[in-house]
């Protein structure tokens, strides 16, 4: 079999704020249908990167090749590139005068020009999806966290992405309702979506991550087969990391 090459390439990528280096030569390749995730001390850089990938951060130096283009070229192209590139943030991020349907299909309709009575046929479609099908009229502040942040993965899911970024999508939830969302994050890898999660939830890494990468003060510390991570072949300072966030 030859090697196909990856979906998302980043090469030497280097992010400054001010004198604070937050990424230093950040290299990592990510195949299609892979799900990859990233887990790091507070401040590590895990957020900066993956606002890199999708350009709401531009990289100082580096290449972010996405389907073999580089895409950190020319920012005016960034818009185009979101469509292709979902991300999912802590807090939703939902538009709160918005009903759930209404919510999803705001891109659809402005972005690819769908027509309004198209956009809800699939929002409703996504809504089954995510699991909360009888939610379509629904404002934010009328759905409980884990609904409101599957409706930003529907949302995400509208544009029909290549690839979702999740940062931290489970941390702003209280303990009962990161199960449904994480159900959701696992069955769409499970189907091939091509994700890179930044999480702290193992249990979710161990089920649905194909490697795990560990950043430290903005490096990218370590990269591994989920298998090998799990399995105790892990450095040292990743090591110590899991045994915090573990107990
Ligand atoms: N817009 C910004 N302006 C200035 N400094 C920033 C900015 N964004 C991030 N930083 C800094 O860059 C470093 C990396 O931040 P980042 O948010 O990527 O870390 P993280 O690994 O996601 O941390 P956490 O686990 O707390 O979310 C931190 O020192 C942070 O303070
Ligand atoms: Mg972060």
């Amino acid at each position: 079999m030859t090697a196909q090459r990856p979906l998302l390439e980043l090469i030497g990528i280097e992010k400054s704020f001010g004198q604070l280096q937050a990424l230093k030569t950040c290299s990592l390749e990510v195949q299609e249908k892979e799900t990859v995730v990233l887990i790091g001390p507070s401040g590590s850089g895990k957020s900066t990167l993956l606002r890199c990938v999708n350009l709401l951060e531009p990289p100082d130096r580096g290449n972010i090749l996405f389907k073999g283009k580089d895409i950190g070229r020319d920012l005016r192209a960034a818009p185009l590139i979101r469509q292709e590139i979902g991300m999912v943030f802590q807090n939703f991020e939902l538009f709160q005068h918005l009903s759930a349907a209404e919510n999803i299909m705001l891109a659809p309709m402005k972005v690819l020009g769908l027509s309004r009575l198209d956009a809800h046929d699939i929002a409703l479609g996504l809504l089954r999806k995510v699991r909360i099908p009888d939610k379509a009229d629904s404002y934010p502040d009328e759905l409980s966290g884990g609904q409101q942040q599957r409706v930003a993965i529907a949302r995400a899911l509208a544009m029909k992405p290549a690839v979702m970024l999740y940062d931290e999508p489970t941390s702003a939830l209280d303990p009962e309702m990161i199960r449904e969302v994480l159900d959701v994050m696992a069955e769409l890898s499970a189907e091939g979506m091509t994700s890179i999660v930044v999480t702290h939830e193992m249990g979710f890494a161990k089920r649905a991550a194909d490697r795990i990468v560990f950043m430290e003060a903005g490096q990218i510390v370590e990269i591994a087969n989920s298998a090998d991570f799990f399995g105790g072949t892990v450095n040292a300072r990743a090591r110590q990391f899991l045994d915090q966030i573990l107990h």
